[in-house]
């Protein structure tokens, strides 16, 4: 019941974004690839759009449309398109990403969500699932399937309307197609779904996380720009908080995990990580 209770919440979010005829917002992230390469979404603004196309093992629905999602790229790469893969999937580490793309040879960056917390700020909620973004503006402009034919379909209208000479996401909307749930496709999202139901609370997990992560440098005559010494500042400092978390900005020198861990790296794990931007998320409360 409870998953059902926060696919409402998605849905109804969704909903009430699209009665005022704006399109759905995304933040800045930065995630690394089943190469080690990093992508961040606002380093991609000199694209129309960027389509991301959610993965999982297994999925049926990625490995029997990996022919038609290159016949998309290349109809729309020469466009101003960029395509990206997003692994959102608990069960899937790097090395089964790299895995999966040599048996099926996907062919496209596959950015590894390890926290699942770019599916969330996409809406994401199963593999199979195609969005569009404006990488310059930050808008989501389509959530849905691949449909077969996509250029008469509503993908095929996205597409075309933000490539067009002039066009202004901002005066769009986020289309938000149905789609179907094919074998081995569903995503769990459990920190997701723990958290929105009750946020993480501010004194015994928000706080802890930073005193250890952050505040050796956030302190009164410290060398970070801000002391995080009260709620108050942490809450008003909250949305840049949350742009240098998932942008992997701080705290400073952080190596990609699956390549070395250093035990004095600055890399948050995911658990801390899912904490911080769901807090946020629910507007930093102190209790
Ligand atoms: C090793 C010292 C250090 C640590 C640890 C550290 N910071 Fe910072 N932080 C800085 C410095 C220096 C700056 C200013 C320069 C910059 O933006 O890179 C900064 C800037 C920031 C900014 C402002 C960014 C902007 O663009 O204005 C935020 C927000 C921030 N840090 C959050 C955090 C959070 C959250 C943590 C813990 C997860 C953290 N910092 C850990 C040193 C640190």
């Amino acid at each position: 019941m409870k998953k059902i209770s926060w696919l409402a919440l998605l849905t109804a979010a969704a909903l009430s974004v699209n009665a005022h005829a704006a399109p759905e917002r995304v933040g800045d992230f930065t995630l690394i690839d089943n190469e080690g390469k990093a992508h961040q979404l606002s380093k991609y603004a000199f694209n129309e759009a960027v389509v991301i196309v959610a993965q999982a093992t297994g999925c049926t629905m990625n490995q029997e449309n990996v022919a038609r999602y290159k016949q998309l790229r290349t109809n729309w790469d020469h466009r101003g398109v960029s395509f990206l893969m997003l692994n959102s999937s608990m069960e899937d580490e790097r090395a089964g990403i790299r895995a999966e793309e040599a048996v099926w040879e996907y062919d496209f960056p596959i950015m590894d969500d390890d926290a699942q917390l770019v599916a969330n700020a996409l809406g994401i909620t199963k593999a199979g699932e195609v969005v569009v973004v404006d990488p310059e503006r930050m808008n989501v402009l389509y959530r849905g399937p691949l449909p077969a034919q996509w250029a008469r379909a509503p993908l095929g209208e996205v597409l075309e309307a933000i490539v067009a000479d002039g066009a202004d996401s901002r005066e769009m909307d986020t289309v938000v197609e149905e789609v179907e749930a094919a074998e081995g496709c569903a995503l769990e999202f459990p920190a997701a779904e723990q958290y929105i139901a009750e946020a993480p609370d501010y004194e015994t997990e928000i706080a802890p996380i930073l005193i250890e992560r952050c505040v050796g440098c956030h302190v009164e005559g410290g060398i970070g720009p801000f002391a995080m010494n009260s709620h108050m500042m942490i809450q008003g400092w909250s949305p840049m908080i949350r742009e240098v978390i998932m942008t992997n900005r701080m705290p400073p020198m952080q190596v990609d995990p699956a390549v070395k861990s250093f035990t004095n790296s600055g890399n948050i794990p995911i658990e801390e990580r899912q904490k911080l931007i769901h807090w946020i998320n629910a507007g930093s409360p102190r209790d």
